[in-house]
């Protein structure tokens, strides 16, 4: 597969489109950014952890059921994905409380809740992606209604797939954050990656975050924390 045009120039992530115009190739780069990129650093092989997990959790969600844009692995940072056209809209799990649900409702990290949270979000950095509910969501047209009971169906399937998944590695699946698109035939699939860029891992054993909260909370061993979550996994899940 050919790769043309650089159709996304994203800190840490790289879109090309491909001599094929259903398809696209996504890299990931070592750049890391946090806080609405006020703050920047460069992790060596992050692209390659982050593409590693990419494609070993998208693998194994495929396998479970859940479309995804995700076709294969292509290169140590790269992978090969169907276009999608995205819903402008994160969707974020919380099985444990951290990060923002923490700070605004003055919880302590680290709380169970009663069942796991689903967030929705408009996807719109220069308002900071803020939380919306599905009446807003569906009047705005964000998203339609048969969509968004499909995206709540397989949101809960992807978080019921990883979270043994991550368990048998000794890891908790705290949060992630996932978005939706529809493919080129139409499929309504997950067009998004769960790396420890976009999720918090927390050992089981010791409680060391092993994800961005590294990075954003200046806790260091940025690097170490990422290759950590794919070395495990890779030993159980990878081939
Ligand atoms: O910031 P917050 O605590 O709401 O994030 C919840 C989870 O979603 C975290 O794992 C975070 O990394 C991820 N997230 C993301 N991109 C966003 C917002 C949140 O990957 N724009």
């Amino acid at each position: 597969m050919e790769k043309k045009d650089l159709i996304h120039d994203g800190s840490s992530i790289k879109i090309w489109g491909t001599d094929d115009p259903d398809k696209v190739i996504i890299g990931f780069t070592d750049d890391i950014t946090a806080f609405y990129k006020i703050k920047k650093a460069v992790i060596k092989d992050k692209g390659v952890c982050c593409n590693g997990v990419s494609c070993i959790t998208s693998g194994i969600l495929q396998k479970a059921g859940v479309p995804t844009h995700f076709i294969k692995k292509i290169s140590s940072t790269e992978q090969l994905c169907h276009k999608a056209e995205v819903i402008p809209m994160e969707v974020i799990v919380r099985n444990i409380v951290a990060g923002s649900l923490a700070l605004r409702l003055g919880l302590e990290e680290g709380l169970i809740p009663q069942k796991p949270i689903i967030d929705l979000c408009y996807k719109s950095e220069a308002l900071g992606d803020p939380l919306i509910n599905d009446y807003q969501a569906l009047a705005l047209n964000i998203v339609g209604e048969e969509d968004l009971r499909e995206i709540y169906r397989l949101t809960r399937k992807v978080n019921d797939t990883l979270l043994p998944v991550f368990k048998s590695i000794g890891i908790s699946l705290v949060d992630f954050k996932i978005e939706f698109g529809h493919l080129p035939d139409g499929t309504l699939a997950m067009t998004d990656d769960i790396t420890p860029d976009s999720a918090r891992f927390w050992d089981i054993k010791t409680g060391e975050r092993l994800d961005k909260d590294r990075f954003r909370h200046d806790k260091g061993h940025v690097g170490d924390a990422y290759r950590t979550v794919y070395e495990r996994l890779k030993s159980k899940y990878d081939g």
